[in-house]
């Protein structure tokens, strides 16, 4: 079969956090594969730091997948030192897109394409929203001082000195834009559909109760997408980010950390090598 067309029988598998900067998990896509040519491939973000390294990916797993469906992590958006592509910020991410689009991978700034289930189609919605600071650790009442206990702890993000939100003055407002965009959109969609929200970052902040450090909560959402999940008709959250996955349900609404992670944390977990892949829907025939 060829890329682009679909066949009844194929699954919903997502994916996050590839890190392909390193070799073992460069490894690991290599090895990603549909168990069916129908089987279409949610990526949440954090493919690497690289346009190349991006490019290769989604090319790679476009081949392989009925459809592939990208959502942008904070290492796509990062300018990093070592990537000859050196635009920032909003720049950055239409670049991103442009490579989405050259190769037929489904972007935020796309039609949200609508995934022909056993149960009924769902509407698969990747999402950019980013992050605000409003996720910020106890004690702290506002995003200075949320960032002053992350210097003192020594947990600051590297987002902080490589993801630039050129031409918004700050990360919080280029968040403030994503959401007021992404909430008009979302309500507008046919509410008879149930869709599958994508997003990089939890849309709730209960996953990052478990955090090891908790000063690094203020770079992982929003409380602006807090009632998301229940306010619009949804099937299911997958997010990555955190490298912590798991399954959890708020609201009755099921959460999917599908993190692939760095290879000390996928060590660490015990796995062997890591699949890397989740399947969403059809729910029933997973785990
Ligand atoms: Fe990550
Ligand atoms: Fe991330």
């Amino acid at each position: 079969m060829t890329a682009g067309t679909t066949a009844p029988g194929g699954a919903l598998l997502a994916t996050s956090d590839l890190h392909i900067s390193y070799e073992e998990n460069r490894d690991i896509v290599r090895g990603l594969r549909p168990k069916s040519p129908a089987d279409w491939l949610i990526v949440a973000g954090d493919i690497g730091e690289l346009v190349a390294d991006v490019e290769w990916t989604l090319g790679l797993l476009r081949e392989r997948f009925a459809e592939v469906v990208w959502a942008p992590g904070n290492h796509e958006l990062w300018t990093h030192p070592s990537d000859p592509v050196q635009l920032r910020g909003v720049e950055r991410y239409q670049r991103l897109v442009e490579v989405c689009r050259r190769l037929g991978v489904h972007s935020p700034e796309d039609p949200y394409p609508v995934w022909p289930g056993p149960d009924g189609p769902l509407r698969i919605a990747p999402l950019f929203v980013g992050y605000d600071y409003t996720f910020r650790p106890p004690g702290a009442a506002t995003k200075e001082q949320a960032l002053a206990r992350a210097h003192d702890t020594g947990v600051v993000c590297a987002d902080e000195y490589l993801l630039h939100p050129d031409p918004y003055p700050s990360r919080e407002a280029w968040c403030r834009a994503r959401v007021a965009a992404t909430e008009e959109r979302l309500a507008a969609l046919d509410p008879v559909v149930p869709t599958v929200l994508v997003n990089h970052y939890p849309l709730v902040r209960q996953p990052t109760d478990v955090l090891y450090y908790p000063e690094f909560a203020q770079w992982c959402g929003t409380t602006a997408t807090a009632d998301w999940h229940t306010r619009f008709n949804v099937a299911a959250v997958v997010y990555g980010h955190l490298h912590i996955p798991r399954v959890t349900h708020y609201d009755g609404v099921r959460f999917e950390e599908v993190s692939v992670g760095y290879p000390r944390e996928w060590r660490r977990r015990g796995e062997a090598v890591p699949t890397g892949l989740r399947q969403i829907f059809p729910e029933a025939a997973k785990r």
